[in-house]
């Protein structure tokens, strides 16, 4: 009797004991889920992490804005080496022994006949030398001289050349490819003014001023008050040039045209230091 009875008891217990477990796992299984959602739980209303993505320099974004305009008018890319040789860079383009721009003051020598071209002019003469006109082309690119930085100077800086060359083009087919270019990048309300000057490898040479983009002609302290910036060299190509090239000087007449690509990306954002392109502060960069 005693026996039994210790029996039932024990049997009573185990049958509490179990359920106790049961119970406490079943607890154990439903805090560890709760944890597990807790932690993988996602927020919908969170920020999301911004990714920094790169960007074009903004002398990129004026080249490649030069280059478009210049290709829905029907002219092609044209490239050239930095590295030059002085027949390209001052020979062929009519410039004389003893000019100044042949100076070693002036200019990068790396040999006695190379150099480190001082503009993209050269680019002119090495595409007539391959190709027969119609000749329609610009070329952005580097170009070298011995200048200290400052606001508007750099040793090394961006040009873009234009040359056109055929059977009677004039001087009204290089006003009016200047001006639709100004009112195409700078705005419709742009002027483009010729002035005569003197460039070895162009007769008649002119410089290139547009009315001013700061004060639209009126004159402000940019344009020092006359209400125009120059932007350019231009003219007709000299015929000498021909005689280099092998292209008949009596059937042919071109124009050819160059500038600073930093000038024209100066005067469209606004930005009154060349050096900000060439320093790589991001403060700078970043806001385009
Ligand atoms: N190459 C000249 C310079 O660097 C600019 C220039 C003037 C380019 C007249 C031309 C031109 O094509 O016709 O100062």
């Amino acid at each position: 009797m005693q026996r039994a009875e210790f029996g039932r008891i024990a049997n009573q217990l185990k049958i509490k004991i179990d359920a106790t477990l049961d119970a406490m796992h079943a607890t154990i299984l439903e805090r560890e889920k709760q944890k597990a959602l807790e932690l993988e739980a996602l927020d919908v209303t969170l920020p999301g992490n911004r990714r920094r993505i790169g960007h074009r320099h903004p002398l990129t974004i004026v080249r490649k804005e030069i280059e478009d305009i210049f290709v829905s008018m029907g002219y092609s890319v044209e490239d050239g080496p930095e590295v030059e040789n002085t027949y390209y860079n001052f020979e062929a383009l009519n410039f004389p022994p003893g000019h100044p721009a042949r100076d070693p003051r002036d200019t990068f020598y790396v040999g006695e006949s190379v150099i480190l071209r001082t503009h993209t002019s050269p680019v002119q003469v090495r595409t007539m030398e391959k190709t027969r006109p119609p000749v329609r082309i610009i070329c952005p690119g580097r170009v070298f001289r011995r200048d200290a930085f400052d606001p508007t100077h750099s040793p090394m800086f961006h040009q873009v050349e234009c040359l056109v060359v055929d059977e009677g083009i004039t001087f009204a087919d290089l006003k009016g490819t200047l001006e639709r270019f100004h009112k195409e990048f700078f705005g419709e309300k742009t002027k483009t003014r010729l002035r005569p000057s003197f460039f070895p490898f162009v007769e008649p040479g002119a410089e290139v001023d547009v009315s001013c983009v700061f004060c639209d002609g009126a004159g402000c302290r940019i344009c020092k008050g006359t209400g125009w910036i120059e932007v350019m060299g231009s003219g007709m190509v000299h015929p000498n040039l021909y005689g280099f090239v092998n292209y008949d000087a009596d059937k042919l007449t071109g124009f050819a045209f160059g500038g600073g690509i930093e000038r024209y990306a100066m005067l469209k954002y606004n930005i009154n230091d060349l050096q900000l392109f060439f320093q790589n502060d991001m403060r700078f960069l970043e806001q385009f």
